[in-house]
């Protein structure tokens, strides 16, 4: 969603903040501002586009200041021009606020401040927060901020400063994500670490309801309603180079190719190879507890709602617990039955999606336990489930989640051995999937090392206009992913169907300009696979098959095969996705998309 960053100390603000909003573009790109305070007042510079139409109008200007704050914005309320563009300033013209998040009431405080002779220049519920602010200013910016939060209904991270008080940062949260950074005598703000990480590792991570004041002796983190608070600060583990591209062309292509590390990473430290069991402490669940888990629902968004449906095949399969997956925004909203020994799983690499937190809370709040698998140490997801397991496939920030998906795929297979090595799994079936487990970072570097196969696929299928993903069982849920990749970053449009049910519909798209992706290794549905590939050639759609060394069956009917390694069936998933990963970069790439920064998309969407 929106970047927010600020900085005050002893240096100059703009490049600080400019480089940081580089770091955040991923996360929204259709427009982005500054204000600086430089001793002369407000200065306040914004632009429509990319980050880059801004870094152009500031130089060669003025842009002096040692305190300041910075947005690059994913539109919510109006379009993606100028003037709805962060900061937003006050009526008085003496106050800039940046926001990521929705005031809800946004409407009826305008309208209230409108009868007080307030004129706004934007649509933003943004600009109404910041009138608000100023309305209530009395020579306290502090306390301006605090009265008009208590008034807010919504989301909110925000970053405000103000002419009057020109050593003073103030910045709260509730429900998007603020973090304070703490340098040497310098102090910063950012709605993601990745903004800071050059100056500091040392950060605060602000919670709900509460607001830091940052001035040049050091800062401080209160509630809204003025109690003090103490709060710890943590060390960032990443390093630069995690954030940068390093010798790739896009995060993309870098994140795709960091999976063998990736996925590793996950597993490590989780294998008993001898007990062929699982050690997750992180889930904070005793056996005892855990056997009287009876029933899990998995809740998540996009990719990460396509892991869930893995997961849901893997423990059912092998712990045998009945599971649901559900979209977490569809579950918060509809009376969801939770038992006693209903455990709720919340996916999510980011840990802040609005939609999946508000799920979390949902389950929480009728008493479900709760584990999270998430990415991001220290995100909101993370600090509220009563357990969990961090991904640790480092930061994604290519706005189409890969390497995330596969460490999720990971982790619910951690998750899966947990349960059914406490049930139906004996010790040497657990070695068998501890073994298969372990072999996944080769078998997926195997699979990269062949990236050019699938470049020269993509070259062919470029043009397409319409693609089919088809798979089934375990494989149903990547042809889904497959799908979600091609249709984010190429703008193709592609449906991912468990490949059965393309003949109850579907089947009336395929002519010869159709291509069909097929993910068919060779598992316990392959031969129910093949006849329906026979289908689709018999309407001569041209298949495209992800299959298995030595598959002639398949060979013989389609266009193209690419071949991944062999595991066991249920963790096919984890290869089967690479070269689909592969091909709609590649897709994207010859239709010169912008992969990084798809249009329309954002990363983490924290808004409903
Ligand atoms: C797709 C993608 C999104 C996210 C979804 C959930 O490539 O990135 O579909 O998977 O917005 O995000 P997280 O996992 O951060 O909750």
């Amino acid at each position: 969603m929106c970047g927010i960053v600020g900085y005050v100390g002893p240096r100059q603000a703009a490049p600080i903040i400019m480089d940081g909003l580089r770091r955040l573009e991923y996360r929204g790109y259709d427009s982005s501002g500054i204000a600086l305070l430089n001793g002369h007042g407000l200065d306040v510079r914004k632009a429509a586009g990319k980050l880059s139409v801004l870094a152009d109008e500031l130089e060669g200007t003025d842009t002096s200041g040692t305190i300041g704050i910075g947005h690059t914005r994913w539109a919510t309320h109006g379009a993606p021009t100028t003037p709805n563009a962060h900061p937003h300033v006050d009526q008085s013209g003496r106050i800039a606020l940046i926001h990521n998040g929705i005031v809800e009431n946004a409407t009826a405080i305008r309208k209230a401040l409108i009868a007080r002779g307030h004129e706004f220049t934007s649509e933003t519920d943004t600009e109404v927060l910041a009138h608000l602010v100023g309305e209530l200013y009395e020579g306290n910016l502090e306390e301006a901020v605090a009265a008009a939060l208590r008034d807010v209904e919504g989301a909110y991270g925000i970053a405000v400063i103000c002419a009057e008080e020109p050593d003073t940062l103030v910045a709260a949260r509730n429900g998007s994500p603020i973090i304070l950074g703490v340098g040497e005598d310098e102090w910063f703000i950012a709605s993601d670490p990745s903004a800071i990480l050059e100056h500091t590792r040392s950060v605060v991570y602000l919670d709900n309801g509460e607001m830091a004041v940052l001035n040049r002796d050091g800062y401080r983190v209160r509630t809204l309603s003025k109690r003090h608070i103490d709060k710890p600060v943590n060390q960032i583990e990443w390093d630069l180079a995690t954030i940068e591209r390093g010798g790739f062309e896009h995060f993309m292509l870098k994140e795709i190719f960091e999976q063998p590390e990736s996925v590793e990473n996950t597993m490590r430290g989780h294998l008993l190879e001898e007990t062929g069991d699982v050690r997750v402490y992180g889930l904070k669940l005793s056996d005892e507890q855990a056997r009287r888990i009876n029933r899990i629902i998995i809740t998540a968004c996009g990719t990460s709602w396509h892991s869930a449906l893995i997961g849901k095949y893997m423990i059912e399969e092998l712990a045998r617990i009945p599971t649901e997956v559900e979209y977490a925004s569809e579950f918060r909203y509809r009376n969801p039955i939770v038992t006693e020994g209903t455990l709720v799983i919340a996916i999510s690499q980011s840990g802040e999606t609005a939609d999946t937190l508000a799920a979390l809370h949902e389950a929480k709040s009728r008493g479900a336990r709760t584990i999270g698998l998430v990415n991001v140490v220290g995100s909101t997801i993370s600090r509220e489930v009563d357990g969990g397991l961090y991904l640790r496939c480092g930061p994604e920030i290519g706005v189409a989640s890969t390497k995330a998906f596969t460490s999720q795929v990971a982790a619910l297979a951690l998750v899966t051995l947990r349960f059914a090595r406490l049930g139906p799994m004996t010790a040497a079936e657990g070695r068998r999937y501890i073994d298969a487990l372990s072999k996944l970072p080769a078998q997926i570097r195997e699979i990269l090392d062949r990236s050019a196969e699938v470049e020269v696929l993509a070259e062919r299928f470029a043009d397409a206009t319409n693609a089919l993903y088809l798979g089934r069982g375990v494989n149903f849920p990547v042809a889904l992913e497959g799908a979600l990749k091609l249709k984010e970053i190429s703008y193709v449009h592609a449906e991912g169907y468990p490949a059965a049910e393309m003949k109850h519909g579907p089947i009336a798209l395929i002519d010869e300009n159709m291509p069909v992706i097929v993910v068919a290794p060779r598992d316990a549905v392959h031969g129910k696979i093949v006849s329906n590939i026979q289908e689709v050639r018999a309407r001569g759609g041209k298949v495209i098959a992800i299959v298995n060394q030595g598959d002639d069956e398949i060979a013989r009917l389609a266009e193209a095969t690419f071949i991944v390694p062999e595991t066991l069936d249920l963790l096919t998933p984890i290869l089967t996705i690479i070269p689909l990963q592969l091909f709609s970069y590649y897709v994207a790439l010859r239709r010169g998309c912008n992969v990084d920064q798809p249009r329309n998309l954002a990363k983490s969407v924290t808004v409903e």
